[in-house]
């Protein structure tokens, strides 16, 4: 429904552009990016008062319902003028950084550069380069790019042996056709030779370059307490790339504006934008229509939501609702609040020694009084990926509803709502590289439309008199007031980051980064990691002993390392394995190999210290 064009003012006859052609074309030359060209299409400002073209056709973004909402004009969709960003913003993914690094010399001697991270020599391509056009090459990198220590040194760390340095400078690089296997968490790690056809498989899959997608991520350069800043903190929230923060500050540059309710260009634009982050949602999750996704604050306002309308109006007293053992409290809490309030139950799935739910078990709980099963995707407190595709059929099958919790899940694993069958699916948006302050309730469309509203005020009536309100059909009904504009449309840049990486390319190389933080942390003496499922994502939540939780996070911290300890948010799965707090690192397709040796090494230093002093 975009147009792309603006059509000038004043026609002129001199052959010059108007006013409005050179005000385009200088816009267009002072928003590229440094080292970036002004985009062909502001060549194109016409030298008469024929269209003035700003940017190409933008991919086609699904409309939502367009009813005038509160009974005003609404500008975008009625004929006047409309409005598409740049394509470097609707990319999602700047062409170039907006800090261009020097590129790093062959041979290991560093290069001059404004990121701590990439003054080593190594194979990788030194341009900052859109991840979709990165070659596809090993994505692995070595230790010593980091001057952190490499695999040969943890082993000589945790075997004790004081000869080599925790920190190498150089030469003990990993032979790069290898995968890093794990067979018993009890075993000493080890270094197989992968069979070349999966080496090849995993190159295929490998359509990024952890390097370079670092690159995207500006605050990846800090520094704290001195060194380079680790951030082993992406369960509590992600960082943004540049091309989030871009895609920010174009917004309120360039766009910035109330939605739906007024005649004039910005709020076409804003209205353009907003409505263009939720068809990206839409497609992100695999949903039917945009009318199937609601903008709210996060997953906990969510659920919130859910509870507050389908679950006021379908759960009622002896009801029962399903969470398993493993919820954030956020997937606790708003269904004791209703079932406080409606007189209904609680029933919770237990979890086995692994931190997996038990299907048996949950089988046994389902009943005719089931209302509603709420169940996350991926744990925060212990990476446990749960069957959700068998939970939810499970459901239906006794005619309950389902929702699932995917706040952690949906920047680990491809999610498609409509395969799962899932009837809501929730999730925030600064877990998935987007601003925090915007999340997403997902619901099948015919179930949104029974629903009544939950908040009451503008933007979500069709027309209101004393006597009597008309609603607006979904989404708009379920978002009352200004909602959070500018960070919708961050949230659209982000997701439009991850799938140009492509999450199946991002599961790949998290699934073996796990694999190897798994092995590097079993080894180190006295300490107990908590959830070991076969299937997990993303968390390594583990106790060390002779330490609190935040003793570790303060000695990681010291490192410039950035790890959560604490309850996370989960209190009652904590308790399952019987401890009340975990340090909780968890991980981003932007960690590296190098990263996790760095907590390894100061995790054994503390084991360490321990055992010689005789405490465990
Ligand atoms: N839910 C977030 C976490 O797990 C805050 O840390």
């Amino acid at each position: 429904m975009t147009i792309q064009t603006l059509t000038s003012n004043s026609p002129v006859g001199d052959g010059l552009p108007d006013i409005a052609g050179l005000t385009k074309l200088a816009n267009a030359f002072f928003t590229a990016l440094p080292g970036q060209s002004v985009p062909d299409e502001a060549s194109s400002v016409q030298l008469s008062d024929a269209p003035v073209t700003l940017a190409p056709q933008a991919e086609p973004v699904q409309a939502a319902p367009s009813l005038p909402v509160g009974g005003l004009h609404d500008f975008s969709r009625t004929g006047g003028s409309s409005y598409s960003v740049p394509p470097a913003y609707a990319a999602g993914v700047p062409q170039l950084s907006a800090v261009q690094p020097s590129a790093p010399t062959a041979g290991g001697a560093p290069a001059s550069s404004g990121y701590y991270f990439l003054n080593e020599g190594n194979a990788f391509p030194s341009k900052s380069e859109s991840p979709a056009n990165l070659p596809v090459i090993e994505d692995r990198v070595q230790p010593q790019s980091f001057g952190l220590p490499g695999e040969a040194d943890i082993l000589a760390l945790l075997s004790g042996d004081s000869r080599k340095p925790v920190v190498a400078a150089t030469s003990t690089a990993l032979p790069t056709n290898h995968f890093y296997l794990i067979d018993s968490l009890s075993q000493e790690p080890r270094i197989e030779k992968a069979p070349q056809s999966d080496l090849q498989a995993a190159k295929r899959n490998s359509a990024f370059d952890v390097n370079a997608i670092r690159r995207d991520f500006p605050i990846l350069s800090e520094r704290v307490n001195g060194k380079p800043l680790i951030w082993l903190d992406n369960a509590a929230t992600t960082h943004k790339p540049q091309s989030v923060i871009d895609r920010l500050a174009y917004f309120y540059a360039h766009e910035n504006s109330n939605i739906h309710r007024a005649a004039h260009e910005l709020a076409a634009r804003a209205t353009d934008a907003y409505e263009a982050a939720r068809s990206k949602v839409a497609n992100f999750l695999g949903a039917r229509s945009t009318e199937e996704i609601i903008f709210v604050r996060g997953a906990t306002e969510a659920i919130n939501l859910v509870a507050n309308t389908w679950g006021r109006q379908n759960v009622g007293a002896g009801d029962e609702i399903i969470v398993s053992n493993l919820e954030h409290h956020a997937n606790i809490v708003p269904w004791q609040l209703l079932a406080a309030a409606v007189g209904a139950k609680i029933r919770v799935i237990p979890v086995d020694d692994s931190g997996q739910i038990l299907l048996d078990e949950y089988r046994k709980l389902l009943n005719n009084r089931t209302k509603l099963v709420s169940v996350t995707q991926v744990s925060n407190a212990l990476g446990t990926v749960t069957p959700v595709q068998e939970i939810i059929a499970l459901a239906h099958a006794a005619g309950a509803k389902v929702l699932i919790d995917g706040a952690q899940a949906v920047s680990h694993l491809p999610v498609n709502v409509q395969a799962l069958d899932t009837d809501f699916y929730v999730f925030s948006g600064h877990k998935v590289f987007g601003p925090t302050g915007i999340g997403v309730v997902y619901g099948k469309r015919d179930i949104l439309e029974t629903l009544p509203p939950w908040q009451g005020g503008g933007n979500m009536i069709a027309d209101v008199t004393f006597e009597k309100t008309l609603y607006q059909p979904a989404p708009n009904r379920f978002e009352a007031g200004t909602g959070n504009i500018a960070d919708a449309v961050g949230l659209g840049a982000a997701i439009d980051y991850v799938q140009q990486i492509g999450l199946h390319n991002i599961a790949r190389y998290e699934h073996d980064l796990l694999v190897y933080a798994t092995h590097a942390l079993s080894a180190i003496p006295g300490l107990r990691l908590i959830g070991t499922a076969e299937n997990k994502a993303s968390v390594l939540s583990f106790v060390l002993a002779g330490y609190r939780t935040e003793e570790v996070g303060s000695a990681l911290n010291r490192e410039g390392i950035a790890v959560r300890s604490g309850h996370h948010c989960a209190q009652p799965i904590l308790r399952r394995f019987g401890v009340e707090a975990t340090v909780r690192p968890s991980l981003a397709f932007y960690n590296t190999c190098e990263e996790i040796d760095a907590l390894a090494a100061v995790l054994s230093q503390l084991a360490r210290g321990k055992s010689s002093a005789g405490r465990y």
